[in-house]
């Protein structure tokens, strides 16, 4: 299961200049939400409205393709995906959450030459598996990864490199495409009609994910799950009511939304989170044209750990925070903490479990946030695994996209991240940008 815990937003706890009157909110927008679900299932067979996402859990076939791959490939060992953004942050949170380890799992993101170069040093080309992802097949990082890890493996063994290399991209568009077809690479698709940061369940995520050993089968169970509540009334819905949330505490000023799970496992969610949120929800123009300057900023921070280091600012800072918490209700292991003669002062530790102590750290922080006037609300998962993380990626992408309705913009577009692509290429003399650079230059960059 996946349930929420409301209490902390309301006036009940936070008072009246503070919380929300819940039930009556609820009662109040059942119309405007059951709206917004309208209209984003009315443009769900439409390609270019990228709500493809929404099916892609129900796509058996796709799936079992890329467990007969993996099973294929018994011989890897490490697995390194290069892939940036969409491209890499879900399989990563994933990974970490969820990986057994049978084959590492390593994250090519960024181009900063030196952890590139210890990777290269570490890896045993023959047990290493190269999974290139790029929807787009044109970023720059990407595919400069890509060049880089490509001859390296063909310096080492020869024309087996194909072998050694997977590639994710889009069936028409870019680069990677025809690339993988003239060489006979083994290519997956990423739906025209999903986003990169929407992707955590076509193979961009499910290809890594089953070599690190994750149930793929429970994954898209879990997220069809949320498909299934996201299209409920507003009560027994709560992909709606948490947007809901965010939504009417953003009009109060609360522009800061905080993921904050309760587990190191799940210390990358909030770093996909951030992309998610940010990405689709921060947008100048609106759905019917016009400016509106939409969006609130996503912050991570990780439970316990981050308890002594951001909530002071959560607890006295401005009121411009709202946090959602993630907590888990079981786990499959747990840790006694043993009494030792000597230490009397901390008895009330002897004898309790590490669980307990998370758990009760969580409750405490939550209420004390709460005291202090600031809302909160926690999503419950029965426990850490592929259905209940499916459910919880499925269920923020739907948060999401019912916030873009809630704002009028489109929740699945990325313009604002455009013309600095375009500044990259130029400086770095791309010929189709000898104009741009040459603006930039006057401009004094270079
Ligand atoms: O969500 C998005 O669309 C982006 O964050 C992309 O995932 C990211 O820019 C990488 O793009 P691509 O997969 O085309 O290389």
């Amino acid at each position: 299961m996946l349930r929420l815990d409301l209490a902390n937003i309301d006036q009940k706890r936070l008072g009246p200049d503070r919380g929300l009157r819940w039930e009556e909110e609820l009662n109040a927008h059942q119309e405007v939400m059951a709206q917004a679900l309208a209209r984003l299932l009315a443009r769900k067979q439409d390609p270019e409205a990228m709500l493809g996402w929404i099916e892609v859990p129900e796509d058996q076939a796709t799936r079992q393709a890329v467990q007969a791959y993996r099973e294929a490939h018994r011989w890897v060992r490490e697995l390194v995906v290069l892939g940036i953004g969409g491209s890499a942050l879900g399989a990563e949170a994933l990974d970490a959450a969820l990986g057994k380890g049978e084959v590492r799992l390593h994250f090519v993101d960024n181009v900063e030459p030196a952890p590139v170069l210890e990777l290269l040093r570490t890896l045993d080309p023959a047990v290493t598996l190269v999974n290139v992802i790029s929807k787009s097949g044109s970023t720059a990082e990407t595919m400069a990864a890509f060049l880089v890890f490509r001859r390296w493996l063909e310096e080492r063994l020869g024309t087996a490199w194909k072998e050694h290399v997977v590639v994710t991209t889009d069936p028409q568009k870019g680069v990677l495409r025809p690339y993988a077809q003239a060489e006979g690479l083994t290519a997956f698709e990423v739906p025209p009609s999903v986003g990169g940061r929407y992707s955590v369940t076509c193979p961009v995520g499910l290809l890594p994910l089953a070599f690190a050993g994750v149930d793929l089968d429970a994954l898209h169970r879990g997220a069809r799950r949320a498909n299934q509540e996201a299209q409920r009334p507003l009560r027994e819905n709560p992909p709606a009511q948490t947007a809901l949330i965010q939504h009417l505490f953003a009009r109060r000023g609360h522009n800061i939304s905080v993921l904050m799970p309760y587990s190191s496992r799940l210390r990358y969610l909030p770093d996909w989170f951030v992309q998610l949120h940010d990405e689709s929800l921060g947008k100048a123009k609106g759905r019917r044209g016009g400016e509106v300057y939409a969006g609130t900023t996503a912050l991570r921070a990780v439970g316990t750990t981050d308890q002594h280091a951001q909530v002071q600012l959560f607890r006295e800072g401005p009121f411009d925070k709202l946090i959602a918490f993630v907590r888990l209700e079981e786990v499959d292991e747990d840790l006694e903490i043993p009494g030792v003669k000597g230490l009397e002062e901390l008895s009330y530790l002897f004898g309790r479990r590490f669980f307990e102590l998370l758990t009760a750290e969580a409750k405490a922080t939550a209420h004390a946030l709460a005291k202090a006037r600031r809302p909160n609300y926690t999503i419950l998962l029965d426990r850490l695994d592929a259905e209940h993380l499916g459910w919880l990626l499925q269920h923020l992408m739907w948060q999401t996209a019912f916030l873009g309705e809630l704002w009028e913009i489109n929740a699945f577009d990325q313009p604002g991240v455009e013309l600095g692509k375009e500044y990259t290429y130029a400086l770095m003399g791309r010929p189709e940008y000898a104009k741009l650079a040459q603006e930039l230059a006057q401009e004094g960059v270079r």
